[in-house]
């Protein structure tokens, strides 16, 4: 695991578009595509307008990259609070990506429809032997050490066999789906987006990995590989 600090998200968000762009030319070289899994949340949001923008948009080879997400809140795709649609406005909108390159949850459906669909378009896309592979998977992590949509003490931490699963939230107010453990532990590559200082207590509990941060879903990514990079804004690193 790399930890990364930097004065703040603006530094955050342009390293991480590099790495999104460094292995991508890594990638399509090697395989001729480059597969990705989008977070969504607050912290995301300058990354995209990122890559979305001059700087990267002309350097990235749109055609032979494929968009999936980590996790979707059961809301319509036009809704505020969707992470498809958070990624269409500052991204999609912005690149010549076809629309056969993007699998979405479909947050419109019920919890567990939404959740088997997204199950069978990715075993259509990687083949059904073993979990997904994703090259990369773009991860933020909430004041309570969430990430994805995997909650402090929520049975889907637990699950060993499925792809994606239905999350069933007490508050707020919408469900959500998300990929499990399993497949966001099966990525060759991770980078974790943290920003400001409600953050920092979390941050330091998952980076040193004390007794505490057992119970923050964040201290449970781990790639056999150790391609997990940290990227930090200076608030969040608690400095
Ligand atoms: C979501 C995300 C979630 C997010 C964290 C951080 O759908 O909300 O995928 O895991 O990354 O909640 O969100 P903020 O960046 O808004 O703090």
């Amino acid at each position: 695991m790399r930890a990364l600090i930097l004065p703040d998200l603006e530094a955050i968000s342009h390293k991480a578009a590099e790495i999104f762009l460094h292995l991508s030319k890594q990638y399509i070289s090697s395989a001729n595509r480059f597969v990705v899994a989008l977070s969504g949340g607050t912290t995301l949001r300058r990354f995209y307008a990122l890559l979305g923008s001059d700087i990267f948009r002309n350097a990235i080879e749109w055609s032979q990259i494929h968009l999936f997400w980590v996790d979707e809140r059961c809301v319509p795709k036009e809704h505020e609070e969707s992470n498809y649609k958070l990624a269409f406005d500052l991204l999609l909108s912005k690149v010549p990506l076809s629309a056969s390159n993007i699998y979405r949850i479909r947050g419109e459906e019920s919890p567990d429809r939404a959740a088997s669909e997204y199950e069978k378009d990715m075993l259509g896309f990687f083949g059904t032997s073993g979990f997904p592979v994703f090259d990369l998977i773009i991860l933020g992590m909430g004041e309570d050490g969430h990430t994805a949509s995997l909650f402090p003490g929520s049975e889907s931490i637990k699950e060993k066999t499925r792809l994606a699963m239905p999350v069933y939230m007490m508050k707020p107010k919408f469900n959500r789906v998300t990929l499990t453990l399993p497949v966001l532990n099966n990525a060759l590559h991770i980078v974790f987006l943290v920003a400001g200082k409600s953050k920092a207590h979390i941050v330091k509990s998952v980076l040193v990995g004390d007794k505490e941060s057992k119970q923050f879903p964040a201290s449970l990514i781990n790639l056999p590989n150790d391609n997990i990079q940290w990227l930090i804004d200076r608030e969040a690193a608690g400095i």
